[in-house]
Order: structure tokens, then sequence, then C-alpha cells
């Protein structure tokens, strides 16, 4: 293993951009399948893994949909999210702000209650038996209507305590942050955070809206935002992070190679990006899969990761003192 790997290796980390339906592997894809009695059309795991070749978002997306149905009980949710938090645990990634997609699951007759208590019990035993600690983002899927995530988010003020913020993703093209300007709004005025996917496929149009219309606190991926040097002097003057997400951008050809990933560019620029897996089971890879993809593809050094490290910290929605705390992590390992 190269120096660089060793050192992403033991780096403290944040993961700010994964979606949890999205670190479902194929072995567990396989195994809740037979637990629920769900016929999958994959013969095997190599099968499954074969079917993930995609051309662009919505091929992903589709595969995507598919393979969250073998979830149906609260335990399901559990068990996906744990094994989760076990990659972060090998992985030295210290908190998490993990999305999910309750749309994905109330569509399918699972009620919202079974799908967000699943998660967060697995998220507090995250905490208490491996030292993890993670908020929740609430992700409304942007091919649906505005109602339908007015809906969505009526269901979820329930257990508001256990949501730290909205977030906006799915099919993003002919899909702008302008739609669904009203229920960012509601989300708002209840006290959560804001972040949505903007400008991975769409155009910088729709980084703009992100901001000026959803008022995001976060900007997930971000990357169309280097075709506008506005948008780009905007972004460094607000301090705005990007969740930038390598192996995805590359799995779903956002770039053709990851020697021309813009990660670096963004750095250069003074854009405060952070690297995320996104997918991680779909895409390739976990945090360190990320990091050690892209530092050997755009040439990172030790600085670069040590600021990308320093960046998931400062953009997270964790309190100044708990900021402070991990800060602290990075630095004394910066020392090392
Ligand atoms: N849902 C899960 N992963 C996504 C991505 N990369 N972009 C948009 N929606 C998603
Ligand atoms: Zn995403």
């Amino acid at each position: 293993m190269s120096a660089l790997d060793k050192f992403i290796e033991g780096l403290p980390k944040v993961e700010l951009h994964l979606h949890i339906e999205g670190s479902l592997e194929p072995e567990l894809m396989f195994s809740l399948a037979q637990r629920n009695k769900i016929k999958l059309p994959f013969k095997s795991v190599e099968e499954v893994r074969k079917a993930y070749d995609f051309g662009n978002l919505q091929d992903f997306l589709d595969i995507y949909y598919q393979g969250m149905g073998v979830l149906q009980v609260e335990q399901d949710f559990y068990d996906l999210t744990w094994a989760y938090l076990e990659k972060c645990a090998a992985q030295n990634v210290m908190h998490v702000e993990i999305f999910f997609d309750p749309q994905g699951h109330t569509a399918r007759g699972i009620k919202f209650g079974t799908v967000i208590n699943g998660i967060t019990r697995a998220l507090d035993d995250g905490k208490k038996k491996l030292g993890i600690s993670s908020h929740l983002i609430m992700c409304f899927l942007r091919h649906l209507s505005e109602a339908d995530a007015f809906q969505t988010l009526e269901q979820a003020l329930p257990y508001k305590n256990k949501i730290i913020g909205v977030g906006l993703d799915s099919s993003e093209k002919g899909h702008p942050p302008s739609k669904f300007k009203n229920v960012f709004a509601k989300a708002r005025a209840e006290g959560l955070m804001t972040v949505a996917h903007a400008g991975e496929e769409g155009p910088p149009e729709y980084v703009w809206e992100a901001l000026d219309l959803l008022k995001v606190n976060r900007l997930d991926h971000g990357n169309r935002s280097l075709e506008d040097p506005r948008l780009i002097a905007r972004l460094v003057k607000e301090g705005m992070a990007l969740t930038v997400c390598p192996l995805s951008n590359l799995k779903l050809c956002v770039v053709k190679d990851l020697r021309n990933h813009p990660l670096k560019k963004m750095l250069e620029l003074g854009l405060k990006a952070t690297v995320n897996s996104d997918d991680p089971a779909y895409f390739g890879g976990y945090m360190n899969d990320n990091f050690k993809a892209v530092a050997k593809a755009v040439g990172l050094e030790k600085s670069h990761l040590l600021t990308l490290a320093r960046n998931s910290i400062n953009a997270s929605f964790l309190n100044d003192t708990e900021k402070k705390a991990l800060l602290q992590k990075v630095d004394a390992y910066a020392r090392t």
C-alpha cells in the first residue's frame, strides 16, 4: 500500500453525502429477499454486480429503486444501516450525515415509521457501540410532485427530533429546485436544515436556484458550478460546502475519466469541497475507496487530504463544540 493510501486510511473522516439505500450490498439484497420471500430478477450476486453498468443517473436510479424493494420491515432498515456503520468504523469515519428516501418506501406501502425507526435504532447503536455520531436527512424525490413532498413532510413532522434537515434527490434534469420552493420554505420554517443535489447532471442555473430559492446550507455534488465563473465566486464568497462524490461521478459518467475529476481544481479555486461515497454499494467503494481513487487520479497531497477532512467537519450540522473535538482529532493526526 502506498504511504498516501495509509495516510487516507488513518485520517479521521466525516461523511456528508450518503444515501442509506445506496449502501445496500448485493449480498444483503439477496439475504433480505430470501427473508422476505421476494423474487429478485437476478440469479446471483455476480449477476447483480454485472448489472451495475450505468450510462447516466437515470440508468442507476432505475436499479436503485428496484433494489430497495427488498426492504420491508423495521429490522431490514436496521440491518441496512448497521452494515453501513460497520464499514464506517472500519474506515475511520467518525461522523455521518445520511440521506434516506422515504417516498421510495411509502409508495410501496411501507409505513414511514417503519423506515425511520429502523434507521434511527441502528444510528443510536452506532453511537453507543461504535462511537460514530450521526444526523439524518430526509430527501424528497424530485421526479415526484411538490404535493407529494408536502405529504412526506407532514408524515415526518411527528419524527422531527430524529431529522436534522431535508434534501432533494433523484432525476435532476427537468426537475429544477424551483419545483420544491414552497416545501423547502415550510421545512425551514419547521427549523430544518436544507441541502439539495444540484449540478450533478443539471445546469448551473439549478445551483443558483438551490441557493436562492431553497436557501440550502450545503450543496450536494455541484460539479457543473464550474461552468459559471459568477457562480464560483458566489460559492467561494459564501463558503458554501460541496459534497463531492468521485466514484459516483465516474460510474454515472459525470466525468469520463477520474483523471479529469474537478476535485483538485475546486480546492484550488477556494471552494469548500468534501469527499463522499453517495451510493457505495453501487459505485464501487466507501469513503477510503473514494479518497484513494481520486487522490491517485488527480494527484492529491497530504495537505489536500487534511483540507478535505476539515472541510467536512466544518460543513457538517454538528455544533461548534462537536466540530472542535473532531478538528482536534484531525490536527493531532496531522502531527503524527
Ligand atoms: N439518489 C441516490 N443517489 C443519487 C444521486 N447520485 N443523484 C441523485 N439522486 C440520487
Ligand atoms: Zn447523492
